[in-house]
């Protein structure tokens, strides 16, 4: 997978890139570019956001300044490039990221994120250069680098390679393995620490008995589940 981030803060990145899931999917093929707008930015003095029209708080990465930085890294006018792949604008009013979408990114070749600071964007980048509207939550950041980390980590982890063991992901919460709910509860040594024991059928080495607690816990944790009243 080949995911390119404009942003106006690509060292950001720097730490997200030395993670070790991270660094692993990059040596088993996929790529994290981060493009800086403001390199490519037509205004002068650096210029990239603008107060909005009609008034208001806050500021406004301007359409041509995208326009300018897309058109620059991708040869090509911003509207064809979102036809042709997904292009993710990062914005607390977007659709919520979830294991489904995340699932249906990891199924792309390439992914093109758009962060922004300040208040947002200019309406028309949602509308004309992006594929798609991203959210990560409903409480609002201070720009979309975040959230576009928190992204690509939930898509690149999914990809093979990127963590130490494939098995890792099998039982994973919310996987097609645990029909979609949350992952039951681990533990591991001491068996017993302050008085708190570890449920003794997970020491009884009976592997029926134990995949039948997991799942069961497992479904006790999803929405509608009854988490309140855990077996020991
Ligand atoms: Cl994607 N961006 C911002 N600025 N705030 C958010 C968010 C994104 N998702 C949740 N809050």
């Amino acid at each position: 997978m080949k995911i390119d981030v404009f942003t106006l803060f690509p060292d950001w990145f720097e730490w997200f890139l030395e993670q070790r899931h991270v660094a692993n999917a990059i040596g088993a093929g996929s790529r994290l570019e981060c493009i800086d707008i403001r390199r490519h930015t037509p205004l002068s003095g650096g210029q990239v956001d603008d107060a909005p029209f009609g008034g208001g708080a806050g500021m406004l990465l301007r359409v041509d300044v995208l326009d300018s930085a897309m058109r620059a890294h991708y040869g090509t006018d911003p509207v064809e490039v979102a036809r042709r792949r997904r292009v993710i604008a990062l914005a607390p009013t977007g659709r919520l990221l979830d294991e489904a979408l995340v699932e249906e990114l990891a199924g792309e070749r390439e992914l093109t994120l758009l962060c922004a600071r300040y208040e947002g964007f200019d309406e028309r980048i949602l509308e004309h250069y992006a594929s798609d509207v991203v959210s990560i939550g409903r409480y609002v950041l201070s720009g979309g680098e975040l959230a576009a980390m928190v992204l690509c980590d939930a898509v690149l982890r999914k990809l093979p390679g990127a963590l130490g063991r494939e098995e890792s992901l099998h039982e994973e919460s919310f996987s097609a393995a645990l029909d979609g709910q949350p992952e039951y509860p681990h533990y591991t040594r001491p068996a017993e620490y302050r008085g708190w024991q570890v449920p003794e059928v997970l020491l009884s080495g009976h592997h029926e008995r134990i995949e039948a607690w997991r799942r069961e816990r497992s479904r006790e944790r999803a929405p509608g589940g009854d988490a309140s009243s855990p077996e020991p």
